[in-house]
């Protein structure tokens, strides 16, 4: 079975509480069990990891990357700002799945650029919790190309 972490950034930890109606009412640990179990149904083992801390996600990335075949990434507001979060990915020779829950190009303008993108296979957002299981599925495309 393919291991699959998934990464959440700044602030993903208060789902559920923070601007509702962007991101919905569902917690993150609600999400989680669900992206959980549309992971077994295409046979891929998902574990998660969250942090506030920019350099927590980078030693995350740095000290797991082996025990992991792939990675989905939902970096929070590091996306718009974090070189060290894009070059944490690129040190490590693993496919990475950038994510957002909210369509990242009809919001702020700060928000329409991701820095992390360049280092990724791919981008999904604006689907909500859809967008992490969108990005299993791309992922598990890899997985049977190579
Ligand atoms: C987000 C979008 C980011 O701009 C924001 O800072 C987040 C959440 C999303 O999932 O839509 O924290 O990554």
């Amino acid at each position: 079975m393919k291991k699959v972490l998934v990464i959440n950034g700044a602030n993903l930890n208060f789902l559920g509480e923070r601007q509702k109606h962007i991101y919905g009412n569902e917690s993150l640990d609600d999400i989680n069990e669900y992206i959980k179990s549309e992971g077994n149904k295409i046979s891929i083992c998902v574990d998660f990891y969250q942090s506030n801390c920019e350099g927590s996600i980078i030693d995350k990335i740095q000290s797991e990357y082996k025990n992991y075949d792939g990675f989905v990434i939902n970096a929070g507001a590091f996306t718009h700002y974090s070189y060290a979060i894009y070059d944490a990915i690129l040190s490590v020779d693993r496919k990475f799945v950038e994510v957002h829950l909210s369509n990242i190009f009809k919001r702020e303008e700060f928000r329409k650029k991701s820095v992390i993108s360049g280092a990724c296979v791919g981008h999904i957002c604006g689907f909500g919790k859809y967008s992490y299981v969108l990005a299993l599925y791309a992922l598990r495309q890899i997985f049977l190309e190579v």
